[in-house]
């Protein structure tokens, strides 16, 4: 097992090398967006050429023990790298000769947050713990607008981020109104929260409100603006005006070809009718219901007399 024997190795150093040998961590906490990719650095002395074969590298996971990158004596040892780590890893070899040891993470997980370990043997035996922070923003929010009726309306805001975020929510003068809303949390194996607040308020049309996804831990605000339009019910009803003037404009239009049709209708005989309603109109849908209805009003009774006394004919 390659770990114990480089924990062997490193314990046998330490105690007699420490004074002599230092690795230094730059800079001891990293912060990273979830998704990104992040290097990580120690730095141990390097005099002169590096003599690959001496070297040993090791960076691990401390809460969890968990083998991220071995170099022993120069030489890569992935076969006990944890699992959670594996093709995501790159120890940048080209800086090891400047006397750094630079750990490569690529697409960053949530999971990976923690403190790592930063291990050296090189002559001596050092090492130094770096923390890793990784956030997930709320970045995007998604948001509804629904009716209740009587003035009501039920307001959604809903968003997916790492920590747990609080959720305020505000009226148009930012006054808090949080204590109206409810706010669901829930969370998946990525550890990530999927938060859905509900805000459910009495308010006229033409209003604002705002949601505000209060993340504390990382001190970051993101919000949403939602508005109470008229647009959504106007639409409808102004679609319901136009409709209803066209019916009308219809109706009367009809109404006065019919007018014109039965004055013309009268002046002639019946039997000649088919004659004047295909003057009258004769593609038009509408001039052809019309003539229907004329047909059917006027020279109906008369037209299927005709028919009885065809029929009595034949
Ligand atoms: C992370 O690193 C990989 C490999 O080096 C690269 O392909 C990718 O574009 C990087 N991603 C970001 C977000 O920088
Ligand atoms: C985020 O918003 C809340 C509520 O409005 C406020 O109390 C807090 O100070 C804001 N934080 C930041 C970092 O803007």
């Amino acid at each position: 097992m390659g770990r114990p024997l480089f924990l062997y190795i490193f314990l046998f150093y330490w105690h007699f090398l420490t004074a002599l040998f230092t690795v230094e961590a730059p800079q001891s906490l990293f912060t990273v967006e979830r998704g990104n990719n992040v290097t990580m650095q120690c730095t141990f002395p390097v005099n002169g050429e590096l003599e690959f074969r001496d070297l040993s590298v090791s960076w691990e996971k401390k809460d969890e023990s968990k083998q991220v990158y071995v170099l022993h004596k120069g030489e890569e040892d992935f076969k006990n790298q944890h699992i959670d780590f594996r093709g995501r890893i790159k120890l940048l070899k080209e800086n090891l000769n400047l006397g750094q040891s630079l750990l490569q993470i690529t697409d960053v997980k949530l999971k990976d947050a923690g403190v790592y370990r930063c291990v050296i043997v090189y002559g001596g035996a050092d090492y130094k713990t770096i923390h890793l922070k990784v956030k997930a923003p709320y970045r995007i929010i998604n948001q509804g607008v629904v009716s209740t009726g009587h003035n009501e309306w039920k307001l959604t805001c809903q968003s997916e981020g790492h920590p747990e975020a609080e959720v305020i929510w505000q009226n148009r003068n930012h006054e808090d109104i949080t204590d109206k809303a409810s706010t669901r949390f829930e969370t998946g194996s990525d550890q990530l929260y999927h938060v859905t607040s509900t805000l459910t308020i009495k308010s006229g049309i033409d209003e604002i409100f705002y949601c505000i996804f209060w993340n504390k831990e990382l001190q970051e605000n993101t919000s949403a603006i939602l508005h109470i339009a008229a647009d959504g019910i106007l639409q409808t009803e102004s679609r319901r005006f136009v409709g209803a003037a066209l019916i009308a404009t219809a109706f009367i239009g009809s109404g006065l070809l019919l007018l014109l049709c039965i004055r013309k209708g009268m002046q002639i005989f019946y039997f000649r009718a088919s004659q004047l309603l295909s003057l009258c109109s004769v593609n038009s849908s509408l001039l052809s219901r019309m003539r229907q209805t004329f047909t059917t009003s006027f020279l109906g009774p008369k037209i299927k007399e005709k028919k009885k006394g065809f029929k009595l004919v034949t």
